[in-house]
This record gives C-alpha cells, sequence and structure tokens, in this order.
C-alpha cells in the first residue's frame, strides 16, 4: 500500500483535504497529513517514509529529498515549483510535477483586488482612482495572464500583453494588444502585472532600466515571486518617482524600509494568499492527488517538470 503525504505549511481549505483523503482512501492508500509545520525537522520526519507528497510553497531542498526514503512522486500543488530542488529530485529518480492553471483564476482576481485597494487609498474613505481607462501591461500570457486579461477588459482598462513564448495570433485572438518587448510593455502601461515564474533566466529581471520606462502613475503589481524584482532598483523607484506605487503578494526583503518611507504607495499582503481560496485548494489539492494516484497506478507522467 502507498503512503501520500500532504506537507502544507500553508494548509489546504478543509473541503479540499477531504476532497484529497477521499480520493487517497478509494484507491486504498493511506494519507498521512502534516500542517503548519514549525521546523524542517518535522518534514524531514515526515517524509522519511512516504511514496508521494503533495506540497505547496514548501521548500523540498537537497536535504529533503536525501530524507525521501521511498519518495517515487512529488506534486506541487500550484504553478510554480521554484521551491523543489529538481536536480536532486531527478538524481534520485523522484517524478515532479506541478498542477498548472489549477489556481490561476485566484491569483489573478487578488491582483484586481489589491489594485482596488491601493487605488481606494486603503479604503480610508478619500478619493482614490479608478481603473477604467487605464492602461495595464501583463507580463507573461499563461494561464494567470490570461485571466487578468478578461477581467481587464471587464473593467474598461486597455490591455497589452508580451510573453516571448506565445504567439502574437493567441494575444490578439484574445482581445489584447500585443507588444513584442518588456521595453514596450513598461513604455505603454501605467499597471503592470507580472506573472512570470521564478527562474535562472527572469530572477531580479524586474530592474531600473525597466521600471523606470513606466509613464506616469506607474504601479507594479508582483503577485508572483519577490526574487523577479532587483530590489535595489525597487527603491530607487519610489525614490526617484514620486509616482511610483508596488501591490504585492510576496512582500520584498526591503519592505520595511518601503513602509516606514512610503506607506501610502505601498501594499503587500501579509501571507502569500493570491491561490488561498477554497475553490484554488479543491482544483490543485485534487488534480495533485488524481495525478499521484494516476502515476502510481498507471506510470501516467503528464505534468512531469523534472
Ligand atoms: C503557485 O505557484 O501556484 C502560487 O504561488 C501559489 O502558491 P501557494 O500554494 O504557496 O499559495
Amino acid at each position: 500500500m502507498h503512503t501520500i503525504l500532504v506537507a502544507t505549511d500553508k494548509p489546504f481549505a478543509r473541503v479540499a483535504v477531504d476532497g484529497i483523503k477521499e480520493i487517497v482512501k478509494k484507491e486504498g492508500f493511506e494519507l498521512k497529513l502534516l500542517e503548519k509545520y514549525t521546523s524542517k525537522e518535522q518534514l524531514l520526519d515526515a517524509i522519511n517514509d512516504v511514496d508521494a507528497v503533495i506540497v505547496r510553497s514548501d521548500i523540498l531542498d537537497e536535504q529533503v529529498i536525501q530524507a525521501a526514503g521511498k519518495l517515487k512522486i512529488a506534486v506541487r500543488a500550484g504553478a510554480g515549483y521554484d521551491n523543489i530542488d529538481l536536480k536532486a529530485a531527478t538524481a534520485k529518480g523522484i517524478v515532479v510535477m506541478n498542477t498548472p492553471g489549477q489556481n490561476a483564476n485566484a491569483v489573478a482576481e487578488l491582483i484586481f483586488g489589491a489594485m482596488i485597494y491601493l487605488n481606494r487609498n486603503f479604503y480610508n474613505g478619500s478619493s482614490g482612482t479608478e481603473l477604467r481607462g487605464k492602461t495595464l501591461g501583463i507580463q507573461a500570457y499563461g494561464h494567470i495572464g490570461r485571466i487578468v486579461g478578461m477581467i481587464a477588459r471587464g473593467f474598461g482598462m486597455v490591455v497589452c500583453a508580451t510573453d516571448p513564448y506565445v504567439d502574437k495570433i493567441i494575444i490578439e485572438n484574445d482581445g489584447i494588444r500585443y507588444v513584442s518587448s518588456a521595453r514596450d510593455l513598461y513604455s505603454e502601461c501605467q499597471y503592470v502585472s507580472v506573472n512570470l515564474p521564478a527562474n535562472k533566466e527572469t530572477k531580479e529581471s524586474i530592474n531600473f532600466d525597466l521600471l523606470k520606462l513606466m509613464p506616469e502613475g506607474a504601479t507594479l503589481v508582483n503577485m508572483a515571486r519577490k526574487e523577479l524584482i532587483h530590489e535595489p532598483s525597487l527603491l530607487k523607484m519610489f525614490a526617484e518617482r514620486k509616482d511610483f506605487r508596488y501591490v504585492t503578494d510576496v512582500a520584498p526583503d526591503c519592505q520595511e524600509q518601503i513602509k516606514a518611507e512610503y506607506p501610502n504607495r505601498y501594499y503587500a499582503t501579509p501571507k502569500k494568499m493570491g491561490a488561498q481560496t477554497e475553490e484554488a485548494n479543491i482544483n490543485a489539492g485534487l488534480a495533485a492527488a488524481r495525478q499521484i494516484v494516476s502515476f502510481l497506478t498507471k506510470g501516467d507522467k503528464t505534468f512531469q517538470v523534472n
């Protein structure tokens, strides 16, 4: 009998955990739950004797992978798998998967929630601004970018997108203006939503050279990864551009300085919560459980990323 561990520092909604349990039990497998753990030791202990693991942003580094004595598959219930050491997993013959698109709507909705919260001055009663008629640039047109585009059009925004891996025609067919480079996107858009994965190519790629191109009313929205932003550039942008604002779900390391110096132009969620809805938890959690069952029973490797 196989054992599947759900290791989530930030737990799924109960309804999602119940759904995962049902899928696992139906197959005659065992479920082990490790939620809200407070030390790496607990994860090292729990992963030791399981065949499969479901994680969120939980770190599966080399040490954790080494401790996983019989692990065959690790599924990141979500999009970004930068929290998993793929090299270490591959070396041990462990299959790593993600669940692309399953939590995209939740992230996209939060992007608008956060922009409005900032635009309405944190609901403090003073006059704010609207999204209608403003330009929004979508940097990376994946599952999230596409939904952001749809919602933005509903708000009456002028929407542009760029993505080196997506054909112009796909973007244009969605009624969105295609721009061929990040530089063009930043030059033309008052709001830019960063929807990139964090990898060698993208880390710290959002720098002052790019940000300074933004027109008056520059607002950067980052619900993706803090590593995408070059933090000295972020501080420079705040200092040099009195109009610049930043809203994020992944607080930068320099957040205390920003909060102290520019409290009205910055908002970060207290804990990463883009994917934290019941629906997204159900979608991503159950997809992860199904992918594990399908791999363990049929060898199905769809969504493998290593
Ligand atoms: C993702 O990559 O899917 C999102 O960042 C969500 O992360 P979370 O599952 O830790 O909320």
